[in-house]
């Protein structure tokens, strides 16, 4: 049986950190899934690591229910978590109540938007309607991105209040669970302890409830940005260009295909043939 939000809370109560990772593609996600992480995040960083845009600003909702529907056929046991991509939930709550329910139709066990306080009474809208919600707060690459650039967030007294009032107001407006995005990891561990629902960090310490990270990340399949926080697990990159190289000689060396690659026709038919022609 493939997890609920309510297993992924339940995580917390009975102290057992969650393993979270992104996913985009059917074969990946269900490696990732085979491997057992407890929650696939089809996140909108899909924007840069498959789709090649600079910042993950152009998603569309179309692209996201691709990738989610993708994600979702693969999974058996994780929880599905699709992105609302940006500008699909700021304008309106009548747009982030469609948008969230267009990727549920599309596949995903719940939504995730980026924004604290503000975002209050969207969240609490998207959840009356019955769809679970994650937030997203510390850097948000939808916006903080285009105000301060990749920053550390909660340095400060200051800064570390906000987001600490994010995170309870968030939690007040029904989500089931946070993101927190390049928190300092002293405010990640004030707000862990503070909020009833998971915590789920990215480059905010060991003291959250759970981790995510971007899968090519964590496969070493990504080589455009490497930030601080990606523990790389493999050099994927690096084989895979071993790889396609040895293809490609084995083409121009008339190594490939070999008898175990191709098909015959039946028995006789090509001496037959041979005759008529
Ligand atoms: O889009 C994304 O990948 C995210 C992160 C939290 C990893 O939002």
């Amino acid at each position: 049986m493939a997890k609920t939000v309510k297993d992924i809370v339940e995580m917390k109560n009975g102290g057992k950190k969650i393993s979270v990772l992104t996913s985009y593609d059917y074969a990946l996600a269900a490696l990732c899934d085979k491997a057992g992480v407890d929650v696939l995040l089809v996140g909108d960083s899909a924007g840069m690591v498959v789709l090649g845009y600079e910042n993950t600003l152009p998603v569309t909702m179309e692209q996201m229910e691709i990738f989610v529907g993708a994600v979702s056929r693969a999974k058996q046991n994780a929880l599905v978590v699709g992105d609302l991509p940006f500008m699909s939930y700021q304008a309106s709550i009548s747009d982030a109540i469609a948008n969230s329910g267009r990727l549920i139709k599309a596949g995903a066990d719940a939504v995730k938007l980026e924004g604290g306080a503000a975002m209050e009474d969207t969240v609490s809208a998207i959840v009356e309607t019955g769809i679970p919600v994650m937030g997203h707060i510390g850097f948000q690459p939808q916006t903080t991105a285009l105000s301060q650039g990749y920053k550390v967030q909660g340095r400060t007294v200051d800064a570390a209040i906000r987001l600490i009032e994010d995170a309870k107001a968030l939690e007040e407006a029904g989500v089931f669970s946070i993101a927190l995005e390049m928190v300092s990891h002293e405010v990640s561990k004030i707000i862990s302890e503070s909020v009833s629902i998971p915590t789920i960090g990215i480059g905010s310490g060991v003291n959250c409830d759970g981790q995510v990270l971007v899968v090519h990340d964590i496969l070493g399949l990504y080589e455009k940005l490497k930030p601080k926080f990606v523990k790389q697990y493999l050099s994927l990159s690096d084989d895979v260009v071993k790889a396609v190289s040895n293809y490609k000689d084995d083409v121009e060396d008339g190594k490939f295909p070999t008898e175990e690659n191709w098909f015959s026709m039946e028995k006789g038919e090509y001496e037959k043939l041979k005759e008529k022609i």
